[in-house]
């Protein structure tokens, strides 16, 4: 029998990714969006791509009673957590949205999880949970803080989850903070699809390439860095959702073993352990994509840090698990991606 796996935020961009590493993987998913940012098209490629249909229900996860309802109509073995806001501007803007539908929301869905009694789950969380590091790379053990109201909601719900791994040993409560995600599936069939004009890095690099933004704007040239500016550990969106595949298949062996079934609250890094530049990025995208990307200099955006890598040691330790593609690959694959989908899943 395959193991079927509720799937929060499951129609958005490493949601999607993540349903068909899971389906390769021999598990049977079920998505569970309200589509605030994402779009049901995404769920309908997905479903093209694996060539099987897809359970999606329609909900948010701060509605008690449309989670009852799902759990009780489904046999879970676990629960991946990807349902959230992640705009750091606008969470300065709405901090009451993003507590609200971050921690209220998560709070929710742990609740009903427990009174069904499925207590596997794993998390969004995110390398913002290591404000501005003092070790590189970074461990999971490092100094935790927050700088904004969308990082704190991240903070908030692990330390829920280190509280509710110690009040009750049934948890297994994995915590996947992910680095910079970015690239797309190689088919150029799914990927990143962000409103408006984008505050990351990748789509905004790859929107000016397909002609949608005119010029790049690079925050800061006086960091502490190989050429001065910003160093993240960007991540191809396959090898995160393969990530959570690992992290299941890790699951499911605890719960076969004679002495443990759970795990507690397990931090663990999913990043390549590599730090790239923010100009070594755009150079590697111009130069693969054969595509010119115009930029300027500007000043530091308020908030950002020079650097920041993972250490992937327990990933790998842990899990068997470890980021496979290059930089190369997560240019090229955003490119198929945009260049293909200009306006992303919206037609035309
Ligand atoms: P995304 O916005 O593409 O996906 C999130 C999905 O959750 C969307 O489909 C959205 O409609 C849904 N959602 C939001 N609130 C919901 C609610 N109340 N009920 C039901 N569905 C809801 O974002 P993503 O990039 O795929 O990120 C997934 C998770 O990973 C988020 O929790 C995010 O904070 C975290 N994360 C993302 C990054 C990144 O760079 N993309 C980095 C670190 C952590
Ligand atoms: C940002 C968020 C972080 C969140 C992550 C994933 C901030 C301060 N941090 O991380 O909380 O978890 O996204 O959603 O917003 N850059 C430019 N020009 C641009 C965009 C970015 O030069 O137009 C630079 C940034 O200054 C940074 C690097 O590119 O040095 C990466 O930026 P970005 O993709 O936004 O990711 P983070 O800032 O690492």
């Amino acid at each position: 029998m395959k193991h079927k796996i509720l799937v929060t935020g499951g129609a958005g961009y490493i949601g999607s990714h993540t349903c068909i590493a899971l389906h390769q993987a021999g598990y049977e998913v079920v998505v569970f969006d309200n589509l605030s940012n994402s779009s049901a098209e995404a769920v309908n490629r997905v479903s093209q791509l694996i060539d099987a249909p897809i359970e999606f229900i329609k909900g948010d996860i701060r509605d008690r009673k449309a989670l009852q309802k799902v759990f009780s109509e489904h046999e879970f073995f676990g629960v991946i957590h990807f349902a959230g806001l992640k705009a750091v501007g606008e969470s300065v803007a709405k901090p009451l949205l993003y507590y609200d539908n971050n921690v209220s929301g998560t709070i929710t869905l742990l609740d009903v999880m427990s009174e069904f009694s499925m207590k596997r789950f794993v998390f969004s969380s995110s390398a913002t949970v290591y404000g501005d590091p003092e070790t590189l790379p970074i461990p999971e053990n490092a100094p935790r803080s927050a700088t904004n109201p969308y990082g704190q909601s991240k903070l908030t719900v692990e330390c829920v989850l280190e509280d509710l791994a110690v009040a009750d040993n049934d948890w297994s409560l994995v915590t996947l903070r992910y680095f910079n995600p970015v690239g797309a599936h190689s088919s150029g069939i799914i990927g990143e699809d962000p409103n408006d004009i984008p505050n990351n890095l990748m789509p905004f690099i790859s929107q000016v390439a397909v002609g949608k933004l005119e010029k790049l704007s690079i925050f800061g040239k006086d960091y502490a860095t190989i050429d001065g500016t910003g160093v993240r550990d960007f991540i191809h969106v396959t090898d995160l959702a393969l990530g959570h595949v690992a992290a299941l298949d890790y699951l499911k062996e605890q719960s076969g073993s004679k002495e443990g079934h759970s795990v507690g609250f397990l931090p663990i890094n999913l990043g390549t352990g590599k730090g790239t530049s923010v100009l070594e990025l755009v150079d590697t995208f111009a130069k693969v994509t054969e595509q010119d990307i115009p930029y300027q200099f500007a000043k530091r955006r308020a908030g950002d840090i020079a650097s920041c890598y993972a250490s992937a040691d327990k990933a790998k330790t842990l899990l068997g698990w470890e980021a496979k593609l290059s930089i190369i690959d997560m240019c090229t694959d955003t490119w198929r991606w945009q260049s293909r989908n200009p306006n992303g899943y919206n037609a035309s």
